[in-house]
């Protein structure tokens, strides 16, 4: 079957955040990670058939919802992971912050930078220290500036794998360069993996840091969620995949009072998601790696703006450096395009993110106004 990703949905008035923003201005936002497409019909209908039942008193997570899970991620991922070492959390953000406070020794955060803000805030919301480390200019881990943070006391590194803006995603010599440092320091990892089912490249698929470096799988907590891959940002819903018996009681008991008794439509929108999605999804990647090829032909024929090509995501990542821009989404809103800055990722001057989730023709409309912003600057 084929869904049609050209037929985008008319947000404007809706509660949508994206749409809000600009709501009365001509500006196309193309800004906060989500996409404007229908979800895929068998997760409307599940979500249909729950609200149908009428009533929504409490509810346990199903087991059916983490046995979908976990077949998800071996057919997918081709990761193992027994459905006991599952811990249900309201959302991915959330949990990683809930997951930092159940750290026994006290943390030290580090990040990759650019980094999506609120995995960043986690060292502000919980007033903990924190060393940042670099992103090389090709997307990888600069592992030598991870060294420096370690040396200044580092001790829990927080990644976003595939990487949320840039796009990119980490080979096995990156992940085994990390592995090491993690077994001789110690070090814990939270990886939030939300974007690991937005892999661009036809039949590519996202291969976790714990299922790759098994020796570190105890030091790991990762993150996941259908949130992203299949547009249910609205009904959050997310796990974690917590190998360590005695971190997963330590992030139970993080867990307890300060997280609301499951969703349960959320629910059954992932498990339906989980279980009826992945035809839809690979439709919607196809549609995705055509959007980037288009943006990146576009963006070509654009003097002074450089695209760096995603391996995953439907973020691209603009370096607009070369036309001397200090805040790039500011000069491009002037134009009609609702962009998310770079120092929203605390990169350097002359970024932005341009979310490509949406139909083309709402690209190629994007494309003239960055080219008409550039040509009047
Ligand atoms: C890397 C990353 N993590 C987490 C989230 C948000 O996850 P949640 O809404 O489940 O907290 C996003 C949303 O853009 C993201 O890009």
């Amino acid at each position: 079957m084929a869904w049609n990703f050209d037929q985008g949905v008319d947000r404007t008035q809706s509660d949508s955040i994206k749409w809000g923003r600009y709501r009365g201005r001509d500006v196309l936002p193309l800004w906060v990670a989500d996409m404007d497409f229908a979800v895929a019909p068998p997760i409307q209908q599940a979500i249909e058939a729950r609200a149908r039942h009428g009533v929504f008193g409490y509810a346990a997570v199903p087991p059916s919802l983490l046995e979908a899970a976990s077949e998800w991620l071996k057919r997918r991922w081709d990761w193992t992971v027994p459905t006991a070492h599952l811990v249900p959390l309201p959302a991915v953000i959330p949990g990683a912050n809930l997951a930092v406070r159940a750290l026994e020794l006290a943390p030290h955060l580090t990040w990759p930078t650019p980094v999506y803000d609120p995995l960043a805030q986690v060292a502000e919301n919980l007033s903990l220290p924190a060393t940042p480390f670099d992103i090389t200019e090709g997307g990888t881990w600069d592992l030598a500036s991870l060294d420096r943070a370690i040396a200044a006391g580092a001790n829990t590194v927080l990644l976003s794998n595939p990487h949320n803006p840039i796009g990119s995603r980490f080979d096995l010599a990156q992940y085994q360069g990390l592995a090491k440092r993690v077994q001789v320091h110690g070090l814990t990892v939270i990886s939030d993996d939300i974007h690991g089912d937005l892999l661009l490249s036809p039949g590519a698929r996202h291969r976790p840091l714990a299922q790759q470096c098994p020796e570190i799988a105890e030091r790991v907590i990762t993150l996941i969620s259908p949130g992203k891959a299949f547009n249910l940002a609205g009904l959050p819903f997310a796990l974690a995949v917590v190998p360590c018996h005695r971190l997963r009681r330590q992030l139970k008991t993080r867990l307890r009072g300060q997280t609301p008794a499951g969703n349960v439509v959320a629910m059954a929108a992932a498990e339906a998601a989980y279980r009826e999605g992945e035809p839809w999804l690979d439709s919607l990647l196809g549609y995705l790696h055509g959007n980037a090829q288009y943006l990146a032909e576009g963006i070509a024929a654009i003097p002074g703006v450089r695209m760096v090509m995603p391996e995953a995501t439907y973020l691209a990542w603009l370096d607009c450096r070369a036309l001397g821009w200090e805040k790039p989404a500011q000069v491009l809103e002037a134009h009609g395009l609702g962009l998310s800055d770079g120092s929203e990722f605390r990169a350097e001057p002359g970024f932005a993110r341009l979310n490509f989730g949406c139909p083309r023709a709402t690209l190629e409309a994007a494309l003239a106004r960055l080219a008409q912003a550039v040509a009047s600057a």
